[in-house]
């Protein structure tokens, strides 16, 4: 049986696009069964319908206490019940207590070579600093921001010319490819695909 995999935007969604492209080709045995955004605009989420994939958005705009934005997306993941929760551009802090709820079962790619530059603008802290080296980390997430176990990294280099927007399109390049290298790595190693997340 395919492992099911929920994705998680917040923008254009190419992470998720790569993924549901290795799904649909057989490089990972597995199925995209949800696109769930907090925004209402994101790109992918068209994408997405576009596919026939089931989508949802929890806006968080919605939501006036962050805790109540984390139940309402922790519903919605209860119903699909995937053996992945993949953040892919996903661009909201989730809670500790969604988080532990899907330990070793949540996946994040972040546009940095973790633990360098946590947080936003990675691109512009790795120009700022004279970085010779950038990258994009696909971990495992867990309650503390952009920290935890690291699957698998690559790394560009940083040319003498680049703003932030050349080096966001070098690392973006990479990261479709990584991401689908961390979920195969994860698939390969999990053995039969849970019905249920670990508690
Ligand atoms: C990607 O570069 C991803 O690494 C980054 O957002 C972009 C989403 O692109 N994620 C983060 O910054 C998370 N902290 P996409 O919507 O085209 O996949």
């Amino acid at each position: 049986m395919s492992a099911r995999i929920a994705t998680l935007i917040s923008g254009r969604g190419s992470n998720f696009l790569a993924i549901d492209d290795a799904c649909r080709d057989g490089r990972l045995d597995a199925e995209v069964v949800l696109v769930l955004s907090n925004r209402p605009d994101a790109g992918g989420l068209q994408a997405a319908r576009e596919r026939r994939i089931p989508v949802a958005v929890v806006d968080h705009d919605d939501y006036a206490v962050r805790s109540d934005f984390d139940r309402a997306v922790g519903e919605v993941l209860e119903r699909v019940a995937p053996d992945w929760v993949v953040l892919a551009g996903f661009m909201r802090v989730l809670g500790a207590d969604l988080v532990e709820r899907w330990a070793g079962r949540m996946l994040n790619i972040h546009p940095s070579l973790l633990p360098r530059y946590p947080g936003l603008d990675t691109h512009a802290k790795a120009l700022a600093a004279g970085d010779q080296e950038h990258g994009a980390t696909v971990h495992f997430v867990t309650p503390e921001l952009d920290a935890g176990p690291i699957i698998t990294q690559v790394r560009v280099p940083v040319l003498p010319d680049d703003t932030a927007a050349t080096l966001s399109q070098r690392v973006l390049a990479c990261e479709h490819a990584l991401y689908v290298d961390a979920l195969a790595q994860c698939l390969a190693t999990s053995g039969a695909p849970l019905a249920n997340p670990v508690d």
